[in-house]
């Protein structure tokens, strides 16, 4: 596999045209959704609908076609977003020795350590269990059988949401902030965070990186994160990782307390930025484009399973204009 994405991972021209073409301000995972979306053109799913031959039953391998070349080209437009941004254009090529992390990590002129944090996140921020926004956008839009590129540039848009994959920037934004209102010339202390908690709390906001739609434990990819940061020398005696240990051992009891939250524990985002902060990646805008390379993983495969099995459009439930007044008249979700 890793061989067979070797051969497809040259990125056109165009893609990279249209990312210079924006605002060099815009924010990164615009960039991404746009450079995907602009593959389009190329699809071989589009090319085979509209050949005249197009046959539901090997509809799949044009879908496996287009997500491979998807994965393969990915991380190659991440690291040429990344250069742009944040290291004054300076790109470098390929190295077409280096797997998927590694290559990244070589890209955005990166340490040999950080090769292993690449492999990491993008293997941990795959897809995990389809319901999720980006990965169930991904399969939404793939059921009008718009093709691999159609579908993934959307999942993104949903990916960068702040509830979403966004989350992970919010945390270190979070953090840093915390840092600078409650810390300056002291110590961090539970006290403090507490009080930083209650805080954010008090004002409506969210915790970010605490809490998921669907587990009620500590996320598996939070601890492994957490383990990978307690034995690297040096990260696990990093300040911001100390801060970040010390909310997890604090940011459970206030949210329990607090009420809402059906899971108080920490989820992948609570951890990530701070190792990316670590190795020198401190432009936590990107986090959610690392995001987004590595759940593509999950969301190509998910959706050329969609068309191997033959799945149909999908239409959520509809809902009557008198539906719509009657709940608005019962006052809709109560918020507070
Ligand atoms: C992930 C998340 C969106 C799941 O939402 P959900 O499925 O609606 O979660 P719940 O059923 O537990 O939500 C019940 C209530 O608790 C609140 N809640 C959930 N997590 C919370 C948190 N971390 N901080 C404060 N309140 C939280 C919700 O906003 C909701 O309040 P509301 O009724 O006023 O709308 C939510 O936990 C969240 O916003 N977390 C912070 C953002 C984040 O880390 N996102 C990345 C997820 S991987």
């Amino acid at each position: 596999m890793v061989a067979e994405w070797k051969t497809r991972q040259q990125v056109p021209q165009y893609v990279f045209d249209a990312i210079r073409a924006l605002p060099r301000d815009s924010h990164p995972m615009v960039m991404l959704s746009v450079a995907l979306l602009s593959l389009q053109k190329d699809s071989k799913f589009a090319a085979f609908y509209n050949s005249g031959k197009f046959n539901k039953m090997t509809a799949w391998e044009y879908v496996y076609e287009d997500a491979s070349d998807l994965v393969a080209r990915i991380a190659v437009i991440a690291a040429f977003i990344y250069n742009l941004k944040y290291r004054g254009d300076k790109q470098t090529d390929i190295d077409p020795k280096l797997d998927m992390g590694a290559n990244f990590a070589h890209m955005i002129g990166q340490s040999e350590q950080y090769k292993d944090v690449a492999r990491m996140y993008f293997i941990l921020h795959s897809d995990h269990e389809s319901g999720n926004v980006s990965a169930h956008t991904t399969h939404l839009v793939h059921s009008a059988l718009s093709d691999p590129y159609y579908a993934y540039s959307a999942g993104l848009n949903g990916l960068a949401g702040p509830l979403h994959g966004l989350a992970n920037q919010e945390v270190l934004d979070w953090t840093l902030k915390f840092q600078e209102k409650y810390c300056k010339g002291v110590e961090p202390t539970k006290e403090l965070v507490t009080k930083a908690l209650w805080d954010t709390l008090n004002a409506g906001q969210v915790v970010p990186g605490y809490g998921h739609a669907v587990l009620r434990k500590t996320d598996p990819r939070y601890m492994s994160q957490r383990e990978f940061c307690l034995k690297t020398p040096g990260l696990k005696d990093d300040p911001l990782f100390k801060l970040v240990a010390m909310i997890f051992e604090t940011a459970p009891g206030v949210l329990t307390e607090h009420g809402k939250a059906k899971n108080p524990w920490p989820n992948v985002d609570a951890q990530s930025g701070v190792i990316q902060w670590y190795y020198g990646l401190r432009e936590w805008d990107f986090y959610t484009v690392l995001f987004g390379v590595g759940r593509a993983l999950g969301c190509m495969a998910n959706i050329t399973w969609d068309r191997g099995l033959g799945y149909a459009i999908e239409r959520p439930k509809s809902v009557t204009t008198p539906m719509l007044e009657k709940w608005a008249a019962e006052g809709g979700r109560k918020l507070a």
